[in-house]
């Protein structure tokens, strides 16, 4: 990795990786843990490639050790992890604990911490707990309040040690892949309505459980809270595609962080097209796009830092002639990939890092003097494994060096990287067939043998040269 310029990078810059519960863990039975909707979801068949599951996957669960060798190989300052919430709370509410569960990310908080590494945790990685979905899941307005007990159990019993908080991770690709689409758990495919519905409940969970913090547990735990907000980079195919290009940004990015860091609210021009076009197609139920009540906390302000995951880009199309009741409709606009950006792997990830340099550049502009972590990007690859994948290996020299451009060129505080993902894991609905690690995961053997990829021990080799350059220097 040597085109990039080490010294860009400040003397604490947090280099992670990341992973989450259901994509790793396993044990989705053990020691009194509950189902999760990704359980339901991949036991019924029929939804995920080669009906494959994260019954067992790395068996984290039992392999905790074997992955604290990987961290400590990398040499990662920070380790970002997901607690399944129905592995604590086995039917989602405080009213049921699993001690066992608890006990488990105890052991990995304090082993992490013991080995010099930063835990950065997140709440609610998609694996929303059955119990809960049952009762109507995030279209449900009692979810909320349900998330900021959980979440305040979390702060209670991990935060003296736990200093950074994610509550969600993208509720963008969730509500649309899980409410609108139907293709990620829970399944739902309720075109134009679920999907504002569930959003909403994400944003009222997650400002409840960040205000919950502030004043219950920030005065003596001193940590910080935010969400973690999937965008691309998105730009106009032509000129006569600009404004769908706002809007292809306000329907994605803006949706979420308008409400945390701007207003208070969605982007207006988001609500009035929404409306307009409910009354054009004669939808006559109320607003569906739901209204921030003044009785509840404000998601205004609501992040201690911005949280983004970035993997890829879009040019933008105008689509506003579609006519349908449906998220896209109501985008008006659709996103397509250059052909001169290469697909890695998965068909939607086409590489482009000067695009994350450009989102950066964006946000910082229009939404915020908090500090920016990048909490997740990567590069996956498919087919024949390549523990010699240099592809990858490039890939992640590219877009670091389009970070330290980032922090050094156009001034963005990006306090930390964290690569996408830690090993080989259940890549959702393409199952195993799918590698975003920086460790290969031999998925055929009992024994999930952990192999650094080509792309680690690079990786690895970045951190160690920025830590000693980072050394003061013995006189
Ligand atoms: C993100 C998601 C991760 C991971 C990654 C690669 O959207 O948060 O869990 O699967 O995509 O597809």
């Amino acid at each position: 990795m040597s085109a990039i310029d080490i010294t860009a990078f400040p003397k604490d810059f947090a280099w992670g990786a990341a992973t989450a519960a259901y994509q790793i863990e396993g044990g989705w039975n053990m020691d009194g843990r509950g189902p999760s909707i990704w359980d339901t979801f991949c036991h019924e068949g029929g939804r995920v490639f080669g009906d494959n599951t994260g019954d067992v996957a790395c068996n984290s669960y039992q392999l905790w050790e074997e992955d604290l060798k990987c961290i400590q190989q990398l040499g990662l300052s920070h380790y970002r992890l997901s607690v399944s919430w129905s592995r604590i709370l086995p039917n989602g509410t405080t009213n049921h604990i699993n001690p066992k569960g608890v006990e488990y990310y105890n052991k990995v908080i304090d082993s992490l911490i013991a080995s010099g590494v930063t835990p950065m945790i997140t709440l609610w990685h998609m694996d929303l707990p059955q119990a809960l979905q049952d009762c109507g899941g995030w279209c449900s307005a009692e979810i909320a309040d349900i998330f900021e007990s959980y979440a305040s159990f979390c702060f209670k019993n991990f935060g003296d040690r736990v200093k950074l908080w994610i509550t969600l991770n993208e509720p963008y690709v969730c509500a649309m892949l899980g409410y609108e689409d139907g293709i990620f758990a829970p399944g739902i495919k309720d075109p134009g309505l679920s999907v504002y519905v569930a959003g909403h409940n994400m944003l009222r969970a997650h400002a409840k459980a960040w205000h919950a913090y502030n004043t219950h547990f920030r005065p003596s735990q001193g940590g910080q809270v935010s969400l973690a907000l999937y965008s691309d980079r998105a730009e106009p195919l032509t000129a006569k595609d600009a404004a769908a290009t706002e809007r292809y940004k306000e329907f994605t990015l803006d949706w979420f962080a308008c409400p945390v860091f701007c207003t208070g609210d969605y982007p207006e021009s988001m609500r009035s097209r929404i409306e307009n076009r409910s009354l054009e197609l004669g939808y006559k139920q109320g607003s569906r796009l739901p209204h921030f009540s003044k009785d509840e906390p404000s998601p205004l302000g609501t992040a201690d830092f911005f949280a983004l995951n970035y993997y890829t880009s879009r040019k933008v199309k105008d689509l506003s002639e579609n006519t349908e009741l449906s998220f896209v409709g109501d985008q008006g606009a659709e996103g397509v990939i250059d052909p001169s950006w290469p697909i890695c792997g998965v068909h939607w990830l086409a590489v482009y890092p000067e695009g994350l340099r450009k989102l950066l550049k964006y946000i910082k502009d229009t939404y915020t003097s908090v500090p920016i972590y990048i909490t997740e990007n990567g590069f996956s690859q498919m087919g024949p494994v390549q523990i010699e994948d240099v592809d990858r290996s490039q890939f992640y020299e590219d877009t670091l060096q389009q970070v330290g451009k980032a922090i050094s060129q156009d001034g963005v505080n990006v306090k930390g990287y964290f690569a996408w993902s830690l090993l080989d894991n259940f890549e959702w609905n393409d199952g195993f067939n799918v590698r975003f690690g920086l460790f290969h995961v031999d998925f055929s053997s009992s024994e999930l043998k952990r192999t650094l990829y080509r792309s680690g021990r690079d990786y690895a080799a970045l951190i160690a040269k920025h830590r000693s350059q980072s050394k003061p220097k013995s006189i």
